[in-house]
């Protein structure tokens, strides 16, 4: 019987591993704001799989057990599993999650290239701004972003509140109507990667994806080139 449960776990353990993968999957990062979250969520499951473990342990103990704690006995077994573990354990995840937020949000990263973004029901806009901040090229559901540079998303919307999410990059941000929002991404990896919105914004909320194509620095410029958008007074190439 055991047998069967550990051989069952054996095959099943392979096909949940693989829902960890993906292009839309926090769980298989591709830049350092995703892999500290990614790092958060293991920290945090380790620990909750540590703690159940030990009240599973505790509790089955219990029961074995014939005669009672003593009075003194049962006072430290309070104090130590109810006071001084869940202090230290959430002591522990707030210093953590506090010193990685800064990674999350890439707050004091200096980016090198700047991206205004627009959320519309039901798709998104991407416009990349130059140095001065005139318009540079502009796409829609496709984000283009050059491999391992650090890219400062300027996220707006037209319409309702969108949020603006990739990932297997980055947390995700609110876009709210006459408000500014920075988030600051980089990929590390070519991909593939996907973003989508992560708030109910109307019937086609599901389908307000786009692709992320990550290409290197030189292929980057090539391509804002190729979608570049005419600037008034320049008129069309
Ligand atoms: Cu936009 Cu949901």
């Amino acid at each position: 019987m055991y047998r069967r449960c550990w051989q069952a776990a054996a095959l099943a353990t392979p096909s949940l591993l693989a829902g960890c993968a993906g292009p839309q999957s926090a769980l298989d990062p591709a830049g350092p704001s995703a892999s500290a979250i990614a790092g958060i969520w293991w920290g945090l499951f380790w620990m909750a799989l540590a703690v159940w473990l030990l009240v599973t342990v505790l509790l089955l103990a219990g029961l074995r057990r014939r005669r009672h704690l003593s009075e003194a006995g049962a006072r430290r077994m309070i104090v130590a599993g109810g006071l001084v573990l869940p202090t230290g354990v959430l002591l522990g995840l707030l210093v953590h999650g506090t010193l990685a937020s800064d990674r999350v949000t890439g707050r004091s990263a200096d980016a090198s290239h700047l991206v205004a973004v627009t959320g519309r029901q039901w798709h998104w806009d991407f416009v990349y701004l130059g140095d001065d901040g005139r318009p540079l090229a502009a796409s829609t559901d496709l984000l283009a972003m050059p491999l391992g540079r650090m890219v400062e998303f300027r996220i707006e919307s037209a319409d309702v509140i969108h949020s603006f999410w990739i990932p297997r990059l980055g947390g995700k941000i609110d876009a709210i109507p006459g408000r500014t929002n920075v988030l600051r991404l980089q990929a590390d990896q070519a991909g593939p990667i996907r973003g989508q919105c992560a708030e109910f914004c109307g019937l086609e909320h599901a389908f307000m994806g786009f692709e992320v194509l990550v290409l290197a620095p030189g292929e980057y410029e090539a391509w804002l080139r190729d979608n570049a958008v005419a600037r008034a007074g320049e008129g069309s190439p």
